[in-house]
């Protein structure tokens, strides 16, 4: 690794920026060290409008169970709306709305606060109470953000769930949550096409398989034709009718569960990582100001679905704590072609502009293939700032998105964090730090990331080891919902001395010190910045019970979408070749479609006679992982029960 090419913030970004310069990086990091109970504390008090205060900061007598001010009282929507409301923003923009045909709607923070108080009152009529789940299942839409807004009102604890994915994976969301209320749409319209989402919430709850689930409320998005059923269907604009706008909100204490959000693991079926209100309305705020240097006169687009942690933060929430004005796009970035971020960004005169690598990377080829969707043909020059989000971005897509996007003239915030964080966690600031492509270079304050070895002990920079924080943090994860001992075992390992285990592989460079995301340590894969669990596609893949009868998944590198998936199949019948295996593979994807949602769809399906297992009966996954990256094998295979099959494995359809 080398770290030679250094891009320091210019004389006005230190000027201008929340956090100026590395001295005043290096000021919030010693204050927070200095005192990181009074750093955190000091901040919330700052950022966050109590309507109890809090006396005690953390409690930790039950580690790792951490509690953050406790005994302080507050309302997320009271801060995201009211708030900016009675400081006179009342007529800001806080929403730039733009549909997937380009119509774009504003909504300002009194429009939001109204709908989002009468969307409050209409659950509270329904019988939604303080602590009941809600998921919402809906589209990129300002409905969306109420819906999260609304529960939050209320104290309603939400759970949104992505649109991509399944009946199947809805359901098990709903049931695990047990959620006494679905939010959805009739259908979600992207890239020129309506899909269904109703239909597939209708599917998620046949057979009476969530009987907590009492409603389903629909928000009429395109009219299409969808099912009825009569007692549990409700559409949005009738239970809004006659609704009041106003709302006294649900003043809960801190701790009280904001939202869970489903994210794969390791092991077992997705888990729904619970949050708190205080901290993480703490965190969110703090890291949209400081990161993303968010301003009055910022428009501020982050491109993430809601579905995903990233919407959350940086679009429900975040943005908003701050009064900012903020786009939400319905659609997708190649449609009507894949200029489409930037018309937006020149259209709309976004300042700041956070998305992901494989955005990045899928818009390069198309810019290099196509001269009319090259990012030059549009005026970017409204830009100040860009960001990069959810999987290493390799310094050759960090270097085009800086030339041909930012103009050479925007700092690239490269943010490190996870579902389970709450928010950035390792990042550039972009008025202070220094930055190196591919490096997300240095924790945010008061985030303690380390690198140590299996032990917990510490790992000299230079080299590599398991990214770990030391102390806790106000957005942290609080548990797994309903499986405390799993949260323990996943995050809280008794080897690494009571230190936050993240999962991923870091090294530091040895002269910098800043941080390089080496990759996942466990069988998460991450394809297109979505995670997935290796062995959520291996059940997926052996429930198509009439044709697999074994299944081994590993990730290999992609240009595009950084991971593809790849499985190794063993089918009830003669492994089959030429067409018969092409239709089969077919099959199989659409069937892992259908069982967990199309981004789990296995790029390359590779059929053996079995698979290439050790005498004692284990897969050989390091074996499968360089045949699925096409390499020579030159592993030790003498251990291998049956060295013909990688020949057998060596074609993928
Ligand atoms: C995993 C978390 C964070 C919101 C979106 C993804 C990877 C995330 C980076 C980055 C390298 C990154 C890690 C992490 N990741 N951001 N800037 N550089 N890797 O949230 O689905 O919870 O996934 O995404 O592997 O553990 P998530």
């Amino acid at each position: 690794m080398t770290q030679s090419k250094q891009y320091l913030p210019s004389p006005d970004w230190q000027a201008q920026a929340h956090v100026k310069g590395m001295a005043g990086y290096q000021a919030l990091v010693a204050e927070a060290e200095a005192d990181h109970e009074a750093f955190w504390a000091r901040l919330a008090r700052e950022l966050i409008s109590w309507q109890t205060p809090f006396t005690k900061t953390l409690n930790d007598s039950d580690a790792p169970f951490y509690k953050w001010f406790e005994d302080g009282r507050l309302n997320v929507s009271y801060n995201c709306l009211d708030r900016n409301v009675e400081r006179g923003l009342g007529d800001k923009v806080a929403i730039i709305f733009e549909a997937d045909d380009g119509t774009v709607t504003q909504v300002s923070y009194s429009e939001l606060l109204a709908k989002v108080a009468q969307l409050a009152n209409a659950l509270k009529a329904r019988g939604v109470k303080k602590g009941d789940r809600v998921v919402i299942y809906m589209p990129m839409s300002v409905e969306g953000v109420v819906a999260m807004q609304a529960c939050a009102r209320i104290g309603a604890t939400h759970s949104v769930v992505f649109g991509g994915f399944s009946a199947q994976s809805l359901r098990d969301r709903v049931q695990d949550a047990g959620a006494v209320m679905v939010i959805t749409a009739d259908e979600q319209q992207r890239g020129g096409k309506a899909l269904p989402l109703k239909a597939i919430v209708d599917e998620a709850l046949a057979d009476n398989s969530c009987p907590s689930c009492k409603d389903v409320v629909v928000y009429k998005r395109t009219g299409g034709a969808i099912a009825w059923v009569a007692g549990r269907d409700l559409w949005l604009h009738e239970l809004l009718a006659g609704q009041s706008t106003t709302c006294e909100p649900e003043w809960v204490e801190a701790e009280h569960p904001l939202f869970l959000l489903y994210t794969s693991g390791s092991t077992g079926k997705p888990k729904g990582v619970q949050h708190s209100t205080g901290g993480y309305l703490l965190h969110a705020a703090l890291t949209t100001k400081w990161t993303f240097d968010l301003k009055p006169e910022d428009v501020f687009w982050c491109t993430a679905d809601i579905g995903w942690v990233t919407g959350h933060t940086y679009i429900a929430y975040g943005p908003l704590a701050l009064g900012g004005t903020e786009i939400v796009f319905e659609g997708v970035p190649t449609y009507p072609d894949a200029g489409r971020f930037w018309q937006m960004i020149e259209k709309h005169k976004v300042t700041i502009f956070y998305t992901a690598p494989t955005a990045i990377r899928a818009l390069i080829k198309a810019a290099e293939s196509n001269e009319a969707v090259h990012p030059k043909r549009y005026d970017l020059s409204s830009l100040r700032l860009l960001g990069s989000v959810g999987e290493p971005i390799n310094p050759a897509a960090w270097e085009w998105y800086h030339a041909n996007i930012g103009g050479g003239r925007c700092p690239i915030v490269d943010t490190f964090w996870q579902t389970e964080t709450g928010g950035h966690m390792i990042t550039p600031l972009p008025g202070a730090t220094p930055l190196v492509p591919g490096s997300c270079t240095l924790p945010f304050p008061g985030i303690s990331a380390a690198i140590v070895d299996e032990t917990g002990n510490d790992v000299p920079n230079g080299q590599g080891g398991i990214l770990v924080v030391k102390k806790p943090w106000p957005s942290m994860i609080r548990t797994i919902w309903g499986d405390s001992e799993r949260f323990k075992k996943s995050y809280y390992p008794p080897e690494l001395k009571g230190y936050y285990l993240a999962g991923d592989g870091a090294i530091r460079d040895a002269e910098t010190g800043y941080f390089t995301i080496t990759g996942r340590i466990d069988d998460v894969l991450n394809v297109s910045g979505h995670r997935m669990g290796t062995m959520e596609i291996e059940s997926a893949l052996v429930s198509c019970t009439e044709l697999v009868a074994e299944a081994a998944v590993v990730g290999r590198p992609d240009d595009t979408t950084g991971e593809a998936i790849c499985a190794f199949v063993v089918l009830k019948r003669p492994r089959p070749s030429g067409e018969e295996a092409k239709a089969i593979a077919k099959q199989l994807r659409d069937h892992v479609a259908k069982e967990i949602g199309p981004i789990a769809k296995p790029k390359d399906i590779r059929f053996g006679d079995n698979l290439p297992k050790t005498r004692s009966g284990k897969i050989m996954r390091r074996l499968l992982r360089a045949v699925a990256k096409g390499e020579a094998v030159t592993q030790d295979t003498s251990t291998l029960e049956n060295p013909a099959i990688l020949e057998q494995l060596g074609q993928a359809y």
